[in-house]
């Protein structure tokens, strides 16, 4: 294998050197190789690839350059223990590379692979880009964690960081050193503002193109097959960021993030591929990546990629409706494991798509690749239908090249809106509509929000209740409920349900109705199903997150007797607390059942 593809190689250069010209694999030796084209090159080494050249430039320079590497799953739930402290730099699993090998070659192209233990790394060279597609073929990853390629740069040439949600200079080195570390990868400068790479995040599956850039280069990933990323439409990953220990400008390809969830745990068939993506270079010009962007998505899937379980896709649409007839009016809808347990963020071995009906609770996906599915829809809220949980259905086929009707579909939840008590913000999975729920990712928001609160029902309007609780104190939503209602239900039993847009371990509370202990929120306790994962940490709160980090409900029954005519109060007491963790709040509901 080593001998031909070292044979290759010397043919291609013997080509190229009569032609001088096009995509190339140079050899170098053992552990060395330069791969690129008439406008660019890289060279290669044992797990690093440095010195990239484009016009003449050095664009890696002394930062670290390309790779590739995994970090396992933490297996702890303690608060502080997290992946980046197991592994402070994935230095113990940067992916190592060997026989570097042309495995196609058409009349404008090579497709270089490079092989490690875990799997193969794809460079799909052609004669007049400026980058590479680029895939990884799974041969024998571990279960995880995290798995990313990633490049780090020369940051002279790339200055900034670019998402859909954030365009700035990266914070300058010279900031964290005269600065306070106060946690994982976050500092305090004198004045009290922070520094954290973590504001530099953003929902993944809405990104289009992001990178870093300056003046005169501009480096971008473009990543339509956002099927292949783990998790549904609330999937957060940290995108660009500088090192805080080099300087280095970091742009990630975040192909199995963990950063703003609970730990997931998955397996990869062998073959499973992730990618063809674009890491595309220009001249930092964010209007030109913008169009590469759109031509890149309107292409996807990739017609000229060869690789029939990536080829192989259908459609399948249809009509979620709630069983009073109503439509589910802008569900979240999406395609995830068939007869699974886990949440649908911390879903991950496969493939996910994500969409949303429309107003009538229409929907439909495209190039679905074939498979079984486990079809899942929830709420977002609003001015739409408001229910917590979700609805499941199992065994949705997806047939290569053929479109699937699922036709109409009822949802029938336990929770019926119409015999609502009280609701608090709206089931969304997300703080949006609470104070500072949504502001953009900021470490410490949850500092604004007050140690006690009081919401009344009727009088107090969304905003009046804040995005996170993390403080010592009561949070009480106060409710009247009238002597006839209270006739009426003697005999009924009402459900609590709290849902949480996020949590972080290291702050618990106690529930009452009424000074009646109903339940708590504890870490490894509470109210559990499956997919709620218990309270296990999630990273989202004290990593800047303001909208979500990992979603969890839970109810609680409340038997008769519970509520009585006049006022009632719910309280959450928080008697055990850790600043910047606690609950992010989705909605809080009271219904008869
Ligand atoms: C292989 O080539 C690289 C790049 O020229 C060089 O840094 C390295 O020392 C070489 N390794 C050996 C074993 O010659
Ligand atoms: C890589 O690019 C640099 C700068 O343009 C050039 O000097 C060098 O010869 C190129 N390397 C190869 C192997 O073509
Ligand atoms: C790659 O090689 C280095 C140096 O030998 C080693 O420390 C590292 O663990 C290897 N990576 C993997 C994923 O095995
Ligand atoms: C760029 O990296 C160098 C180290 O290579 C560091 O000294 C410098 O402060 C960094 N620049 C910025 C703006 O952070
Ligand atoms: C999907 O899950 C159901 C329930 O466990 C199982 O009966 C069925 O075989 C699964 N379908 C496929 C194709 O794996
Ligand atoms: C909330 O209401 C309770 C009961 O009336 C009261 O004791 C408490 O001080 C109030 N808290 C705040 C923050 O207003
Ligand atoms: C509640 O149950 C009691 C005892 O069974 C019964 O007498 C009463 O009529 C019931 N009240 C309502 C409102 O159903
Ligand atoms: C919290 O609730 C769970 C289940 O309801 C219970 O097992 C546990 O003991 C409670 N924990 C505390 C600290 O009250
Ligand atoms: C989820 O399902 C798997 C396989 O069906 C099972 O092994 C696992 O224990 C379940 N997890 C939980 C938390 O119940
Ligand atoms: C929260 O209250 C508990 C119990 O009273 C106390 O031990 C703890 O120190 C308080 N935490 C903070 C941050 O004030």
């Amino acid at each position: 294998m080593w001998l031909q593809s070292t044979v290759w190689a010397l043919l291609a250069t013997a080509a190229e050197l009569a032609h001088a010209r096009g995509p190339f694999l140079q050899i170098l030796n053992a552990t060395h190789s330069v791969i690129g084209n008439d406008h660019w090159n890289v060279t290669q080494g044992f797990a690093y690839a440095t010195k990239l050249y484009h016009k003449n430039q050095d664009l890696v320079g002394n930062a670290v350059g390309h790779y590739v590497s995994y970090s396992l799953s933490p297996t702890s739930n303690h608060p502080v223990i997290d992946i980046l402290t197991v592994f402070p730099d994935g230095a113990a699993s940067d992916l190592n590379w060997t026989s570097p090998t042309i495995v196609r070659r058409g009349h404008d192209f090579i497709d270089v692979s490079f092989t490690a233990i875990e799997g193969d790394f794809h460079w799909i060279i052609r004669r007049d880009l400026v980058g590479a597609y680029q895939y990884f073929v799974n041969r024998a990853l571990p279960t995880l964690g995290e798995f990313r390629s990633l490049w780090r740069l020369d940051n002279t040439s790339f200055p900034n960081g670019h998402t859909s949600i954030k365009d700035e200079a990266l914070p300058p080195l010279s900031d964290y050193g005269i600065s306070t570390k106060i946690q994982d990868e976050t500092w305090q400068r004198a004045d009290g503002s922070y520094i954290t790479k973590y504001d530099w995040s953003s929902f993944i599956r809405e990104e289009k193109f992001y990178g870093v850039y300056g003046p005169d280069f501009g480096s971008w990933y473009i990543y339509p097959g956002k099927d292949e990323y783990n998790g549904d439409h609330l999937k957060q990953e940290l995108m660009v960021h500088r090192e805080s220990s080099t300087g280095d400008a970091v742009q990630l390809n975040m192909l199995h993030g963990t950063h703003f969830q609970s730990s997931p745990s998955d397996t990869f068939a062998v073959g499973k591929t992730w990618g063809p993506w674009l890491w595309y270079l220009n001249d930092g010009n964010k209007r030109d990546a913008a169009a590469r962007a759109a031509r890149e998505y309107a292409a996807w899937p990739y017609k000229w990629f060869d690789d029939a379980v990536y080829q192989s896709r259908g459609a399948v649409s249809g009509v979620l409706k709630l069983d009073d007839g109503s439509p589910a009016s802008n569900a979240a809808i999406f395609l995830g494991d068939n007869n699974s347990n886990k949440s649908s963020l911390e879903m991950g071995s496969k493939n996910y798509y994500t969409t949303y009906a429309d107003e009538r609770g229409r929907f439909s996906f495209r190039d679905v690749r074939a498979g079984t599915y486990g079809l899942r829809a929830w709420s977002t809220g609003g001015r739409h239908f408001n229910v917590p949980g979700f609805y499941l259905q199992n065994d949705v086929s997806v047939v290569s090249s053929r479109y699937t009707d699922l036709g109409r579909i009822v949802w029938k939840p336990r929770y019926k809106e119409r015999s609502e008590i009280f609701r608090v913000g709206s089931f969304d999975r997300k703080t949006i509509g609470f104070a500072h729920g949504g502001a953009p990712y900021t470490h410490g928001s949850s500092d604004l929000c007050p140690d006690n609160l009081n919401y009344t029902v009727g009088r107090s309007r969304t905003e009046d209740w804040c995005f996170a609780q993390t403080a010592n104190g009561s949070w009480a939503v106060n409710f009247e409920m009238s002597w006839r209602e209270s006739v009426r239900r003697a005999n009924s039993t009402a459900l609590l349900t709290v849902s949480l847009a996020g949590y972080s371990t290291g702050t618990s509370s106690t529930i009452f109705v009424n000074d009646a202990k109903v339940g708590n929120l504890t870490s490894g306790g509470g109210s559990t199903t499956d997919y709620n994962k218990g309270l296990q940490n999630d990273p989202g709160l004290y990593r800047s997150a303001t909208t979500a980090g990992q979603w969890r409900q839970f109810e609680f029954e409340l038997p008769s007797g519970s509520l009585k005519a006049g006022w009632n109060r719910l309280e959450f007491r928080v008697e055990r607390s850790t600043r910047w963790r606690g609950f992010m709040w989705d909605a809080v509901a009271l219904a008869w059942l």
